[in-house]
């Protein structure tokens, strides 16, 4: 009783220092999503589900995925910046990205599954391990002097956490690259935002292209300004209508249209020219609650704010001119002129701060759950540090990996009050509660990892 007792309260003290607690998953699975949201890229083969998620969250922050253990995914797309940099390049373990960090915010609603700038990668599990083996990025990528993904599974193995949480995921502890892709790309679908001033106006009304009622007058017409095409006269400029933004950055979800060619920002930050670059994320989240952009804009990185990238789309200037420009672009022929007033770029201005949420900046299940470089998984399994249970052991168990049978030594039992062995698997679930025994009948145990504890001691094995 007195044991129990101490164990709640231990476990409640780590709680709160940042842990995952596997009896109490964040829900990814079953996010509320607005009726007015129709876009889905999630494949049959990979749906969202809590603990797959929680998988994911724990390798996106895990520095253990590049080769010197400096740089995790978060390194570059932080939570509070709306997963994006505010570097132009971010820095990776050797040398910094040639292109800007994208957000990643929404990016399951869309209607394009393609992932990066010039949608080299066809699939967000195909994106996923992408940046570990890039040599500037993560740095497993297996060439010149580089380790290969081999070690990094290697390496992930003998870290307490992996095995055991992949054994919830999948139920065995195998660490794979698809299984990795695939908990990663549930982690990053589940990044959703849908508690911006926009999402309250479209839910007020029956059709987004009406005025919102919760919207100033200004914001009113920067949704009409963005939504509408432009009216132009033969030459190809704006004698009215919107700015057509709408037609490549698609409301409500505002994702990117699937065929739209390059918009003019064909610079590269390596140098010379960059035509491929025809993907844009979700333009929700721009800017951060307060209102700051959540880092620079474009492929490039050229803009710090988005006056300079409505001035851009108002004019083009004649450096954007280039054979895989969006034809939208150029009307009849020639760069657009939208001829925006100054009144007419505020209000678009202000309409693109609409699109901003709040939760997706500060909700836990999308913030690191390292303390440090420790990750604590709750319930544990191998408290071997509780100071008030019993203290045994050491244990040795043999053999290990086993087949049949263990064998369990353990010294100095017989002076020590201690009667109950457990066995758990990965999960959690307890194989086997009861006295102790010198050997332990394990032939009918699935193949994985177990944990057997005794008093404060807590040994793990491998069954084959
Ligand atoms: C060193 C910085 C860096 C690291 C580390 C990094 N990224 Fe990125 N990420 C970027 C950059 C830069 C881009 C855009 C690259 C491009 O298009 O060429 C990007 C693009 C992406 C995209 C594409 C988004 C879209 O809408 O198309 C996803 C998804 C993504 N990263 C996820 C991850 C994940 C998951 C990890 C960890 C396994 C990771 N990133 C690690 C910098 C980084
Ligand atoms: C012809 C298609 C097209 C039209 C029309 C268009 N865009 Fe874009 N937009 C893109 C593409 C493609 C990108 C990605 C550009 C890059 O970095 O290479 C982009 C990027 C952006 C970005 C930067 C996103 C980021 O994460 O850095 C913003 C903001 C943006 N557009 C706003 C607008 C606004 C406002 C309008 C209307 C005035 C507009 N766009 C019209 C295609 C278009």
């Amino acid at each position: 009783m007195k044991q129990k007792l101490f164990l709640i309260t231990f476990l409640s003290i780590i709680a709160i220092s940042g842990t995952i607690d596997l009896d109490n998953l964040f829900n990814y699975a079953n996010q509320p999503i607005p009726v007015y949201i129709q876009k889905d890229n999630t494949p049959v083969d990979n749906p969202i589900t809590d603990m797959g998620a929680t998988l994911g969250r724990v390798l996106f922050y895990d520095k253990q995925l590049s080769v010197n253990g400096t740089v995790s995914c978060a390194s570059c797309h932080h939570q509070e910046f709306g997963f994006s940099d505010t570097a132009i390049a971010s820095i990776g373990v050797n040398g910094t990205t040639g292109r800007h960090a994208m957000r990643l915010v929404n990016a399951r609603f869309a209607i394009e599954g393609t992932a990066f700038w010039n949608e080299r990668a066809a699939t967000f599990e195909a994106q996923a391990t992408l940046p570990i083996q890039d040599h500037a990025e993560m740095g497993f990528s297996g060439q010149n002097d580089d380790p290969g993904f081999d070690s990094l599974i290697h390496r992930m193995e003998n870290l307490e956490y992996y095995p055991r949480l992949f054994g919830l995921v999948y139920g065995d502890s195998m660490i794979t690259e698809e299984r990795m892709q695939k908990a990663i790309a549930q982690f990053v679908r589940s990044i959703q935002s849908f508690d911006a001033k926009y999402d309250t106006g479209a839910a007020m009304v029956p059709n987004p292209n009406m005025p919102f009622p919760n919207f100033s007058q200004q914001e009113n017409m920067g949704k009409m300004l963005f939504t509408a095409p432009p009216v132009l006269d033969a030459n190809g400029v704006r004698i009215g209508g919107g700015a057509g933004c709408a037609g490549c950055h698609q409301p409500p979800e505002f994702d990117i249209d699937p065929i739209a060619g390059n918009n003019g920002i064909i610079g590269s930050l390596g140098g010379g020219v960059d035509l491929t670059n025809t993907r844009a994320p979700s333009l929700r989240d721009l800017v951060n609650p307060q209102g700051q952009p959540n880092g620079p804009y474009m492929h490039t990185g050229v803009f710090t704010n988005l006056m300079q990238v409505v001035n851009h789309y108002d004019s083009l200037l004649p450096s954007s001119m280039n054979p895989m420009l969006d034809n939208r672009l150029r009307p009849m022929g020639n760069l657009q002129n939208l001829q925006l007033t100054q009144q007419e770029k505020n209000n678009l201005v202000a309409f693109l701060h609409t699109l901003t949420g709040h939760n997706i900046y500060t909700d836990e299940k999308w913030a690191d759950p390292f303390v440090g470089d420790s990750l604590v998984l709750l319930p544990e399994l191998n408290n071997t540090a509780i100071q008030d249970l019993p203290e045994v052991g050491p244990i040795t168990l043999y053999p290990n990996p086993a087949t049949d049978f263990i064998s369990i030594e353990i010294p100095n039992l017989a002076t020590k009050n201690v009667k109950e062995m457990r066995v758990f698997n990965i999960q959690g679930q307890v194989m086997y509660q009861g006295g102790i025994r010198n050997q332990l009948d394990v032939s009918h145990y699935p193949a994985g990892y177990y944990f057997l504890t005794v008093g404060n001691q807590s040994v793990k094995f491998i069954k084959r």
